[in-house]
Formats: C-alpha cells, sequence, structure tokens
C-alpha cells in the first residue's frame, strides 16, 4: 500500500472497548471508549470472562458509531488492526475475530497489532511527537518497564518490574483505603489534600544501581501504616500521598538513571498511569533541567484506547505488514519480539 489509507482500530486486551478510525494523511478521524469498570468495581478487579461477554456487547455497535463519527461507512476502509496482545486471552479473541471477519467481508487487510508498542506510540496522535530515539516509561495496570526505542518496532527492555506494577500497586494500595476498584485516579485525588511530611514511604531499589523496578513492598507499608494509624480522612489521604510521591520518586530516579545511560534527549511516558499529574509535573521538572524534551499523549490515550491500536495498525499495514487467515492471539507477548518498519 503506497497511498493514503484509512484504518480501523479495535482494542479489547482488558476492560476497555477501544474503537478508532486513523487515516494515513488526516489523522485521527473519531475515536470511542466504553469502559467496564462499573461491571468489574463490584467484583474488586477485573473478572475476565465478564470482560469478553461484554466486548461482544459493545464492539460492534462502537464501531457503528465511530464510523458514524467520522461520516464514513466500511466502503471507506482499507485496512482493519485489532490487538493481538498482550492481555486477557478471551478479550483478545473478541477482537481479534471480529477484526479478521470484517477484513474478510470488506475485502481489506488486517494486522494484529502489540497492545504496549500501542501506548509507546500513542504521543504520535498528538501535535509535536517525538523524534526517535526517545526513552518510553511504559507504566500501565500491567506493566512498568524503561524502553528504548530506535525507532517503529525497535524496542530495547532496559527495565522491568519484578513483581507488581506501578498501575497494580496504586489499584492495590487504593482498595486498602476503601478506595474501590480501579483506584489509581481516585487514590491520586485524595493524594491532593495529604500532607507531604508526616509519613515517609520507602523508594524501592533506588539504593542500588539498576533500572528495574519493584512496587509490591509499597502495598505492604501502606498496609502496614492504615493498621497503625486512626482511620480519618485526613490519615487516609497522608498515606495516599506518601504512596504516590514514593512511586513518583522512584519513578523518576529510574528515568533519569536511564537517560544518563541512553544520552536520549526524549522522553514519553504512557500507559494509564501517565494520567498521574504528580507524575507528569515531576518528570517535567527534571526533563527541564536536563534539557530533555518530555511527551505524553493526551489524558484518554494514556488509558487504554482504539486510536493507538488504530495508528500502530496503520503503519504496520504501510509498511506491508498483514495477517493470514489464521486468528491468533498473544495472552503473552514480548516488545523485544517485533519485527522493525
Ligand atoms: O494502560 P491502562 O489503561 O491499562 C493497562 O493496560 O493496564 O492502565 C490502567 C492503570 C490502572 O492501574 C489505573 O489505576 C492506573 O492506570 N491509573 C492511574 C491514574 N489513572 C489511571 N494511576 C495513578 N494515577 C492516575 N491518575
Ligand atoms: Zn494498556
Amino acid at each position: 500500500m503506497n497511498t493514503a489509507v484509512t484504518i480501523l482500530g479495535i482494542e479489547t486486551s482488558c476492560d476497555e472497548t477501544g474503537i478508532a478510525v486513523y487515516d494515513s494523511e488526516l489523522g485521527l478521524l473519531a475515536h470511542t471508549i466504553h469502559s467496564q469498570t462499573d461491571i468489574h468495581a463490584q467484583w474488586g478487579g477485573v473478572v475476565p470472562e465478564l470482560a469478553s461477554r461484554d466486548h461482544i456487547r459493545k464492539a460492534i455497535p462502537l464501531i457503528e458509531d465511530t464510523l458514524a463519527a467520522a461520516n464514513l461507512t466500511g466502503k471507506d476502509i482499507q485496512g482493519v488492526a485489532y490487538t493481538k496482545g498482550p492481555g486477557l486471552v478471551g478479550a483478545l479473541l473478541v477482537g481479534a475475530m471480529l477484526g479478521r471477519t470484517l477484513g474478510f467481508a470488506w475485502n481489506v487487510p488486517t494486522v494484529g497489532v502489540h497492545h504496549l508498542e500501542g501506548h509507546i506510540l500513542a504521543p504520535f496522535l498528538e501535535p509535536n511527537p517525538p523524534s526517535f530515539p526517545f526513552l518510553a516509561l511504559l507504566v500501565s495496570g500491567g506493566h512498568t518497564e524503561l524502553v528504548k526505542v530506535e525507532g517503529i518496532g525497535q524496542y530495547e527492555i532496559m527495565g522491568d518490574t519484578l513483581d507488581d506494577a506501578a498501575g497494580e500497586a496504586f489499584d492495590k494500595t487504593a482498595k486498602l483505603l476503601g478506595l474501590g476498584y480501579p483506584g489509581g485516579a481516585a487514590l491520586a485525588k485524595l493524594a491532593e489534600c495529604g500532607n507531604p511530611t508526616r509519613f515517609h514511604f520507602p523508594r524501592p531499589m533506588t539504593d542500588r544501581p539498576g533500572l528495574d523496578f519493584s512496587f509490591s513492598g509499597l502495598k505492604t507499608f501502606a498496609l502496614n501504616t492504615i493498621e497503625a494509624n486512626p482511620q480519618d480522612e485526613q490519615t487516609k489521604a497522608d498515606i495516599a500521598r506518601a504512596f504516590e510521591d514514593a512511586v513518583v520518586d522512584t519513578l523518576t530516579i529510574k528515568c533519569r538513571r536511564a537517560l544518563d545511560q541512553t544520552q536520549f534527549k526524549s522522553l514519553v511516558i504512557a500507559g494509564g498511569v501517565g494520567a498521574n499529574s504528580a507524575l507528569r509535573q515531576r518528570l517535567q521538572e527534571m526533563c527541564a533541567k536536563r534539557g530533555v524534551s518530555l511527551s505524553f499523549p493526551r489524558l484518554e490515550f494514556c488509558t487504554d484506547n482504539g486510536a493507538m491500536i488504530a495508528y500502530v495498525g496503520c503503519q504496520r499495514l504501510m509498511a506491508g505488514e498483514w495477517d493470514g487467515l489464521d486468528v491468533k492471539v498473544y495472552p503473552r507477548w514480548l516488545l523485544s519480539d517485533l519485527s522493525q518498519v
């Protein structure tokens, strides 16, 4: 494919159904997101079977809505991209089956996209996108990774979490504070009223060299602090603040180290925790001091969305990559296994 193409993107890897239409020349034409938070909140976490069933219910109506919002029909689509992994197997299969079926029906190529590549390249949906090479801090509910990005499909993992992901630590600590699921954003809101000096949480693995993370100890530290103190609203806010400060500090220290190591002049924040404003502010300050440019997508493209999948699919389809007739998903899939575009 060499001329302009309009691509439909389908994201169903976890608990958001995200649909988008991206045009290689005009950019993003329309996108919609349906979040399943209400369904899973009552169970305190994502229930995979409920996630798959809800994707089945919502995906086709959302595709119709998104095409209508872009003033298009299926006949205007030249390719379909869907999330192929990593994620929940049942949820991924819904998007993959739907994507492959639409491709077959419309007689257009389809391509399976790596969810994390979507997050890393989401800033390219915005004006003034970063230029290669750059360092990406990928912080989501399932991943905390520092990635050296030399180009599309050229990823080297420099640091990874040994246990809980940053978002998972936010969610578990939020649950301990009685904030429901997923509690990352609620915890951040509560932390705004917290006293930053009352409690001090450790900065895990910053006292030794290396770029790996470990966040599960912070959750235990939060639990012990909650049990040792009165349960008033101010105390909860103070604990939330101490926890958030510890995560933000730890992520900032490791980003600084990785920038030292690579000498890169560009940093990208991607994934749901990238929506955290304290983190954005701290990284902004650190980058300004070092003359490094910082990019992050708008808030709704930090969390899961179809736009990033449509964008990556568009790049890969234009490079001549597409699937055969079989339907495969990869619940586990390493970024470093991707092919270069
Ligand atoms: O990228 P994402 O939407 O889904 C995954 O691929 O995991 O990330 C979701 C994660 C959740 O853990 C959620 O609590 C966290 O991002 N999150 C936040 C904030 N908004 C979302 N964590 C901290 N502060 C926020 N403002
Ligand atoms: Zn995600």
